[in-house]
């Protein structure tokens, strides 16, 4: 699905000494069925633009373009009931949001509020729950009984069985383990890839993650976007990014301090700690060589 934005302004508390904006005439679209990533510095607009799609805000000027739908101040909130069933959001500490008495109900109830009937509800919420590795054996539990990685993992079952087009995830990960973070995202990226025409659109601080998943990166500052593309296009803008207030991911910033230590180049676009070794080795070893 396509996502368009028009000539975009968010000002929060209007006509108050307090009035703030928090998107400044924002232009841009974002491709469908492509991952994209926002990173950014705290306050820089990330979460109030995603609260845009799917009318948790409305624009104060300019429109968005979400699938056919227009959204701009005057839309009323009741027209745009039917993009909740196109783009599930994620927040943070999604697991604040259940409430049901049983594990299967609280995921079956997100559509079956969409109007899908009971038994084609639960058969969703099974496949969900399996999908984010939530077994049978929990289905009648309370939802207050389980760890809260498994918490999480239910709430973002609620989200998948309303099988959405855009999976937007506003820091997802937010306080969870290491091992519990690499597995939510892979979870994450396994939706995405298994069906054409899936979009996810990501916030994160984590710069691995941007580099690791996102096809498209869109760097937010002071309420614009100021820089888009490819994880290998924007982490070689190393002082473009410092201005903005983002650091390269730990991998880079790596490879980036041994070139300069030690003069000599070395191949600085790729990310993975795989990738990043191998060029170390590579660096040692012709290290010991010019030395031998
Ligand atoms: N409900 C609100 N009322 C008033 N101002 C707000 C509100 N929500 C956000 N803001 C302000 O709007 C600006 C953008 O905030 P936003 O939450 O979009 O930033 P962010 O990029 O998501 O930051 P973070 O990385 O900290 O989550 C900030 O200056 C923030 O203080
Ligand atoms: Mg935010």
């Amino acid at each position: 699905m396509e996502i368009k934005a028009n000539d975009v302004t968010v000002k929060y508390m209007v006509g108050t000494p307090f009035e703030k904006v928090a998107l400044h005439k924002i232009n841009f679209t974002l491709r469908p069925s492509t991952y994209h990533v926002f990173i950014g510095k705290t306050g820089s607009g990330k979460s109030t633009f995603i609260q845009l799609l799917n009318g948790l805000l409305k624009p104060t000027e300019g429109s968005m373009l979400i699938g056919e739908k227009v959204v701009n101040r005057k839309t009323k909130m009741k027209q745009l009931y039917h993009l909740r069933k196109e783009i599930g959001m994620v927040f943070q500490f999604p697991e604040h949001q259940l409430f049901h008495d049983t594990v299967l109900e609280d995921v079956a109830f997100g559509p079956m509020n969409l109007g899908v009937g009971k038994v084609e509800a639960e058969k969703r919420a099974e496949e969900s729950l399996s999908l984010v590795g939530i077994s049978p054996s929990l289905y009648m539990r309370s939802p207050y009984e389980l760890s809260g990685g498994q918490m999480r993992r239910v709430a973002i079952a609620g989200v998948l069985a309303m099988e959405p087009k855009v999976l937007v995830l506003d820091e997802p990960t937010a306080g969870l383990d290491p091992v519990g973070h690499i597995g939510m995202m892979e979870l994450f990226n396994h939706w995405f890839k298994a069906k054409e025409g899936r979009s996810v659109i990501l916030v994160t601080h984590n710069m691995e993650d941007a580099a690791r998943y996102g096809e498209e990166i869109h760097v937010m500052y002071d309420g614009e976007r100021k820089l888009v593309g490819t994880p290998s296009e924007l982490f070689t803008k190393e002082t473009k990014l410092n201005e903005y207030g983002i650091s390269l991911p730990n991998t880079l910033s790596l490879l980036m301090e041994l070139q300069r230590a030690s003069g000599q180049a070395l191949i600085t676009d790729h990310f993975e700690i795989d990738d990043t070794v191998d060029e170390i080795v590579s660096f040692l070893r012709k290290d010991i060589e010019n030395n031998a």
